[in-house]
Order: structure tokens, then C-alpha cells, then sequence
């Protein structure tokens, strides 16, 4: 009894490694350079502002923006007239993209569901999985994105990105990216502009 309950805890966890490792690999080959770093990141904020996160809240914050890592399949911007439905369709699509590799790595079905349904509603939030996952991946926006972000698009842009981001933290994830030091002069006042704006 106690060997096959040891057994079958010590599949679950190769199971969930062998996704983990498979997520990882295909975020590598993302052209945005500051994914592969988010990923793990999100993974980090999660623990920190839940460490009994769940299997599944793992999974869903280390795939959760897998989509944008496979140019043939990914969702792009240009397609979209505003911003939250290119969001809503960049979710629905990761989440669709982290089915399969689940599955492929036998993780149970239960942990498959959660962790794709967390995909999916990881910008919106609506529950109290799904809100963390929002926090953890906003935050690290502004903890590890933001930098390369502010190279590549600059200012208006970034601007209106990091607005969108604070807008929808809540207000225990505000308290901590009000926080977050860059050393970059420029970057540090976008940010204490958009917290400001947020506030008055
Ligand atoms: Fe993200």
C-alpha cells in the first residue's frame, strides 16, 4: 500500500519535471528576449506570494505566454483592433499550445485542465488561482521585462504597457512593484509616473 502510494507521488513528479522541461525548451526558443527569463520569474513571484502554490498554478506561470514563443502559431498584435483581445486570444491560444504537452508527459488530467484554465484567464483573473497567476506575471513585468521592453519600444509605448500592467495588480502586488528598483534614471521615472497617474 505505502510502496505504490510512494510510487505513484514519485511519477506525478517526474511527470510534472518532464513538462516543466518541456515548456522551458520551447520558451528558449522565443525571439523575444526577455521570455525566457519571465517565465522562470512569474514561476518565482508565484512562490513568493503563495508558496503552497499548486502543481497546476506551476505549470500555468511557467507556460503561461508560451504562445509568443512559436512564431508559426503565435498571436500577433497587428491582427487585433485593441489590446485586450489580442490578450484574450494570446491566452486562449498558450493555453491550447500547453494541453498537448501535458498530456504528452502523462501529468493527470485534473492538473491538465487547471493548469490550461489558468492560461487561459491568466490576464484577466476571476478567481482566486487565476488572480495570482495575473499578479505573479505582472509583477515580473515590471521586476524583469521592463528593461528590455523600454529598449525596444521606448517610452510612449512602455508608457502605456506598464500603465495597463499597474492598473490591474491588486493592491497587494501594487505595494510590492511600487518597490522595485531599476537602475536606469529614465525607467525609474516612467515608473513612479505611471504609479502616480494610477493614484490621483
Ligand atoms: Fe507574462
Amino acid at each position: 500500500m505505502l510502496r505504490s502510494y510512494v510510487v505513484s507521488g514519485l511519477r506525478l513528479l517526474a511527470n510534472i519535471e518532464c513538462a516543466k522541461q518541456k515548456i522551458r525548451l520551447i520558451i528558449a526558443g522565443s525571439q523575444v528576449p526577455e521570455d525566457q527569463c519571465h517565465a522562470d520569474n512569474t514561476l518565482e513571484w508565484l512562490l513568493r506570494l503563495e508558496p503552497d502554490a499548486s502543481e497546476a498554478l506551476q505549470l500555468a506561470a511557467l507556460a503561461h505566454d508560451i504562445d509568443r514563443a512559436i512564431e508559426r502559431i503565435k498571436v500577433r498584435r497587428a491582427d487585433f483592433d485593441n489590446y485586450d483581445a489580442f490578450k484574450a486570444a494570446h491566452a486562449r491560444n498558450s493555453a491550447e499550445i500547453l494541453r498537448p504537452i501535458l498530456t504528452a508527459c502523462g501529468v493527470e488530467r485534473n492538473i491538465v485542465e487547471e493548469a490550461c484554465r489558468l492560461v487561459e484567464f491568466h490576464e484577466v483573473g476571476g478567481d482566486p488561482g487565476s488572480d495570482l497567476l495575473k499578479d505573479a506575471d505582472s509583477i515580473s513585468y515590471f521586476d524583469v521585462n521592463l528593461p528590455l521592453y523600454f529598449q525596444r519600444e521606448g517610452w510612449d509605448e512602455t508608457k502605456r504597457r506598464s500603465r495597463w500592467g499597474y492598473r490591474r495588480l491588486t493592491p497587494r502586488a501594487q505595494e510590492i512593484v511600487k518597490h522595485i528598483d531599476h537602475e536606469d534614471k529614465e525607467l525609474s521615472r516612467l515608473l513612479q509616473e505611471v504609479i502616480h497617474e494610477s493614484i490621483s
